[in-house]
């Protein structure tokens, strides 16, 4: 796999895989914040994870909920869905989708409907965010939910300003932490969803070395080879004893 390439990178299991691991020294839980986030659902219900990764929020949710429940992932990584089947231990039905969720339209029978279908840290990889919002709509029961949690404001804002100094942060990246949940709800408002709810949460994550913190912006999507040298030289410049990395999270539940 070329690792130049964003999409690679995005999509990248062992990626994914490293940040878990580097992300978990963390002021905050962000397991718990998700759990008591999560919206209200029936005990019978189908749901759908959208970039479901290596089946982290899979993991959370799936252990609270009863076998009357069916849970289906998508994700365009084999090697993270095989990580899901390899290591599934909740009590629904566990159904694994690899494919893009561009193409949720082609995945489902038309009568095949959902109660919540969610995702995190991943929609902003869409190549169609309104077609996508469409799909999700028609493929909701009346009353479901449709949940986004994702960046905002301030994420990273200590490395990006080392990074800056260096190079431009990738236009992607920017866009998916302070325009992205806006376009969300812009969208949804007009497929028609009828209501919001909005919340935020802040973490910080600890960095316990610079080659820590390193390893971590080496499994990013903003990380360039091409400037290690300098990269290095400015992390150790900033780094003192430890190295807080600010996380902002935004929470958008829309109800169909
Ligand atoms: C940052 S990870 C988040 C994974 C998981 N939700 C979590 O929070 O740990 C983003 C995930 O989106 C997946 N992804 C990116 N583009 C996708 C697409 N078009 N269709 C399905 N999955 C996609 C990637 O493979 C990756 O697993």
């Amino acid at each position: 796999m070329n690792k130049d390439n964003f999409v690679a990178k995005a999509t990248s299991s062992q990626f994914l895989q490293a940040r878990i691991k580097l992300n978990q020294n963390a002021t905050n839980n962000f397991e718990h914040w998700s759990i008591n986030t999560m919206p209200q659902i029936p005990l019978n219900s189908n749901i759908l994870d959208l970039g479901c990764g290596t089946g982290k929020q899979i993991e959370s949710f799936s252990h609270l909920l009863p076998k009357t429940c069916l849970y289906v992932g998508c994700d365009i990584s084999k090697e993270s869905i095989e990580l899901i089947k390899q290591n599934y231990s909740g009590l629904p039905q566990l159904k694994l989708i690899n494919e893009s969720f561009d193409k949720l339209e082609s995945f489902f029978e038309d009568t095949m409907k959902f109660d919540l279908i969610y995702s995190f840290y991943a929609l902003y990889y869409t190549e169609n965010l309104k077609l996508l919002i469409e799909n999700i709509y028609k493929k909701l029961n009346d009353g479901g939910v449709f949940w986004v949690v994702m960046p905002y404001k301030n994420t990273n804002i200590e490395l990006f300003s080392i990074l800056e100094k260096i190079y431009p942060i990738d236009k992607k990246v920017t866009y998916s932490i302070n325009q992205f949940s806006s376009d969300i709800i812009s969208n949804a408002s007009e497929v028609k969803f009828s209501d919001i709810d909005v919340s935020l949460f802040e973490n910080k994550i600890k960095f316990e070395s610079s080659a820590d913190l390193l390893t971590y912006l080496k499994n990013t999507t903003f990380y360039k080879k091409e400037f290690e040298e300098k990269i290095v030289q400015e992390i150790e410049n900033s780094f003192t004893h430890e190295f807080l990395l600010t996380k902002e999270v935004i929470s958008i539940k829309l109800t169909k």
